[in-house]
């Protein structure tokens, strides 16, 4: 039965337990059982950012004349996130609601400063889907440049992508499929050549690469000491350990930011003016940031990025250690990922088993692997998961059978069906089921429904004779992409 406001105010610790109750089956991050999602740098700090966001709970930055606290604390942690990233005193941004709305904002303003009539961004591939988004929500084209050997973005592709439509280019300080950072010092050359601007998509390593270099690692040069970087992004409810709901976008200058306004003077509410995408912000996630900011200190964040690092390390040669999987390319950060070397592992049934195991699984594609962002919180998991992992690889060989089963038939087959637009639908498919009428959470009943799509039948009905079709079409391809590369 659809669910209805209840007729009577129920009593906070009846609707609190039930609210308890729900967060039963949920991954659990304290145990650093997830690998993405969640960066828990323990309770002192979460009690600390809960008591700022309460304090602001109500307030709202729609209105900066009206809550001047709020833009305070806006204009000091973006002048704080600059600091850290190196920029010059002109350097100025907004805050935002997460890493997404930060590319969007970036994508806007490149749009509206380059004023094209068909304007094209051009990434590599492996940039975050946010900028896919962002073409997708602004009438911009993507070109995604193919990306080197090593995963990084390949400059010479991206040169021939540039063209008179052009508004910007797009690099990663570090990607997210394999945590490696896009070669920023040739990109912002080749921006400066081209005379484009250049937005360096540090979402998840802004508040990590830093502390790395300051911690005595080489990290290629990515912020904007960079003569050419325009724009970067920076997340705080990442590696910044602040509550949800919390990024930044510096930009070297007003001459970017200003493209990013949206100024309407004749609605009859009134004259209209706002930085980011939302009209209501929330105080709370600001005040959050700042507190995490302050009760981190550098101190803070150099000691919980050593730790970072010592979990990523242990995880690296832990994974090396286990034959049939590798960790692809060399991850720059504290985030890496990892594919089979053997045919005879199937890496989704791998992740199921994981899965099964209480890990929460990250599953990517091209190719096909489970990726680990890892944070301070995962130092005492790292045995733990590695010995998981191999159990998983060997039961793995013994069962090959698995691979064509439940969510691993699943992603492979997503992964691997050559007719995107038939998996496309098939995903969209799921999303009506998940956000229709009856608010399905989990997968069980994909391609069991009446109107399912083709593929989701033919999933449910065929997964194993479907997928060996598709691993040999998978194998012919690498085969023939790896003769291309040479
Ligand atoms: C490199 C990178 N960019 C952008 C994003 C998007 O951030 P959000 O999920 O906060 O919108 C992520 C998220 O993981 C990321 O890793």
């Amino acid at each position: 039965m659809r669910p209805r406001i209840p007729e009577k105010a129920r009593e906070k610790d009846d609707l609190l337990k039930t609210l308890a109750g729900y967060r039963e089956g949920d991954a659990k991050f304290r145990d650093g059982r997830t690998w993405s999602l969640v960066y828990f740098a323990g309770d002192e700090l979460s009690d600390t950012l809960k008591q700022a966001h309460n304090l602001f709970f109500s307030e709202n930055a729609l209105n900066p004349m009206a809550f001047k606290s709020l833009k305070r604390m806006e204009h000091e942690v973006v002048a704080m996130s600059a600091s850290m990233l190196h920029a010059p005193d002109s350097a100025c941004g907004t805050m935002t609601t997460g890493g997404t709305e930060s590319i969007l904002m970036a994508v806007k303003a490149y749009r509206d400063r380059a004023k094209k009539a068909r304007p094209e961004l051009v990434a590599p591939e492996t940039a975050h889907v946010a900028f896919e988004k962002a073409a997708h929500y602004f009438g911009v084209k993507l070109r995604k440049a193919p990306i080197g050997r090593d995963f990084r973005a390949d400059v010479g592709e991206m040169r021939r992508l540039i063209n008179r439509n052009t508004i910007g280019l797009v690099g990663s300080a570090p990607q997210y499929p394999q945590g490696v950072i896009d070669p920023i010092e040739e990109l912002a050359a080749l921006a400066q050549q081209k005379k484009l601007p250049l937005h360096v998509d540090a979402c998840i390593g802004g508040f990590v690469l830093p502390w790395i270099e300051r911690l005595g690692h080489d990290v290629p040069r990515w912020d904007f000491r960079v003569p050419g970087v325009t724009t970067i992004s920076a997340d705080l409810h990442k590696y910044g350990y602040a509550a949800k709901g919390a990024s930044v976008l510096v930009h070297r200058d007003m001459s970017t930011l200003r493209h990013q306004f949206f100024v309407s003077t004749d609605w009859s509410g009134g004259i209209y003016a706002s930085p980011t995408m939302p009209g209501t912000r929330s105080g709370g996630a600001i005040a959050a940031a700042w507190a995490a900011l302050h009760a981190m200190g550098e101190e803070g964040y150099l000691r919980h990025t050593e730790l970072a690092l010592r979990a990523t390390k242990a995880l690296r040669s832990g994974i090396d250690g286990v034959s049939g999987v590798e960790v692809l390319g060399s991850p720059d950060a504290t985030l890496l990922s990892y594919a089979a070397t053997d045919a005879d592992v199937g890496l989704y049934a791998v992740g199921d088993r994981l899965e099964d195991r209480g890990w929460s699984v990250d599953r990517q594609q091209h190719p096909a692997s489970l990726h680990c962002t890892v944070t301070s919180n995962h130092l005492d998991i790292i045995d733990d998961y590695v010995r998981d992992l191999a159990q998983a690889v060997a039961h793995v060989r013994r069962h090959p059978e698995e691979k064509s089963r439940g969510n691993a038939a699943m992603y492979g087959m997503m992964a691997k069906l050559p007719m995107r637009g038939m998996v496309k639908q098939g995903v969209l498919k799921v999303m009506e089921q998940m956000y229709g009428p009856d608010g399905a959470s989990d997968l069980s009943g994909v391609g069991k429904g009446e109107g399912d799509g083709p593929l989701l039948q033919a999933m449910s009905k065929y997964g194993d004779k479907a997928l060996v079709a598709l691993d040999a079409l998978d194998a012919w391809k690498q085969r023939l992409s790896r003769k291309r590369r040479r």
